[in-house]
């Protein structure tokens, strides 16, 4: 049978696999770290009154700038942070797939700390950039010599992940100082799920340094990963680099709608995040008891340690309707902090089936 190997495709693509976490019909889904509370009753009446006014304009492209949208982010972000600091995309992928088509492509080097966000390599090399990943220490801190690393391999991108998916370590902001001071490049804080870490974000340190780029998502903590709505903090020099790159009209007048008449409900929105640490911990505390122990997670997902059988243990609880995620780190598992009821039945499965 004939593959994509087998078409005239660039030598550099031809190894590699793309991103494919599975998407399963499943009673819980807790494997690509979503916010399984929803969006509130409120809030879908609102955001279906936002996308039916757009309807009548849509023979018309959108709003290029997406002026209206960036001033929103600006004020949930604070911090006087300026509207034209802002820039958004269809998914924080895609902002970070036009930051390494600015700043990366061929011949130039893209760093980041392993394990660490499976979509960085796969990006940086679809833009012909090479990848260099740096190993984090044996608890997935970042190694003590670092900044030395870094300042030898002279990336032109040092993407970190705070806090750092899929092990849930959280990095200081000395920490992010010291990754820019060690860089010449670019340097890309995600913070895809900062609303559930207990430090402050990056964005106070953006004044004065313009290499600096923080990046967030609506996907996580706002529960609306099926919009596509990414977005970065930087310099508004940032933004001017990206117009060279960003297709026109990239975010559709629905998009932007849908994205401003959330934001609008912000409260209602994150509601859900202080339940969401809440059953972290409640997940987080059942383990021991079972043998199990979880890295320490500022996110809104645990990885779990101890698991005899990765393998064997994602199948049981598929069997069960719990999908979880084999991010292929030695006996570990991921779990992705669900409602209330779906972690007290996750705590109840793991239990028997450690127990077995
Ligand atoms: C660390 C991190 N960054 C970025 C993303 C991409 O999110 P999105 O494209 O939905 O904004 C994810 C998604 O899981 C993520 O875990």
């Amino acid at each position: 049978m004939a593959s994509f190997q087998d078409l005239p495709i660039r030598d550099d693509l031809r190894d590699l696999t793309p991103y494919g976490a599975p998407q399963l019909e499943v009673r819980i889904p807790v494997n690509v770290n979503e916010n399984n509370y929803g969006i509130p009753d409120e809030v879908a009446a609102s955001i279906a009154a936002a996308v039916n006014k757009e309807i009548a304009g849509l023979h018309r492209y959108p709003d290029r700038e997406f002026s209206l949208l960036r001033e929103r982010l600006a004020t949930y972000i604070g911090q006087g942070v300026n509207p034209d600091q802002i820039w958004a995309a269809n998914g924080s992928n895609e902002v970070l797939q036009q930051l390494f088509m600015a700043f990366g492509g061929p011949g130039r080097r893209v760093v980041s700390f392993s394990p660490t966000y499976s979509m960085y390599p796969l990006i940086a090399k679809s833009v012909g950039s090479e990848y260099l990943a740096i190993p984090r220490a044996e608890d997935f801190s970042l190694p003590e010599n670092f900044a030395a690393l870094l300042t030898d391999a002279a990336p032109d991108i040092t993407i970190i992940c705070r806090p750092n998916n899929p092990t849930g370590t959280n990095h200081s902001l000395e920490e992010i100082v010291e990754i820019y001071s060690a860089s010449k490049g670019m340097v890309i804080v995600d913070e895809a799920y900062q609303e559930f870490s207990e430090l402050p974000s990056a964005v106070q340190l953006l004044p004065g340094r313009n290499r600096l780029v923080v990046l967030r998502t609506m996907s996580k903590a706002f529960s609306y990963a099926g919009t596509r709505l990414g977005y970065l903090v930087a310099d508004s020099i940032v933004s001017d680099a990206l117009r060279l790159v960003r297709l026109p009209y990239h975010l559709s007048a629905l998009t932007q709608a849908a994205a401003i008449a959330s934001i609008d409900h912000v409260d209602a929105l994150l509601a859900s995040v202080e339940a969401i640490k809440n059953s972290r911990e409640e997940l987080v505390n059942a383990l021991p008891s079972m043998g199990l122990s979880a890295y320490p997670s500022s996110t809104n997902f645990v990885l779990i340690d101890g698991f005899k059988d990765p393998k064997a243990t994602f199948t049981a609880l598929l069997e069960k309707g719990i999908l979880v995620r084999n991010v292929g780190i030695g006996n570990t598992l991921r779990i992705s902090i669900g409602t209330e009821a779906e972690i007290a039945e996750i705590i109840e499965t793991l239990a028997k089936l450690q127990d077995n």
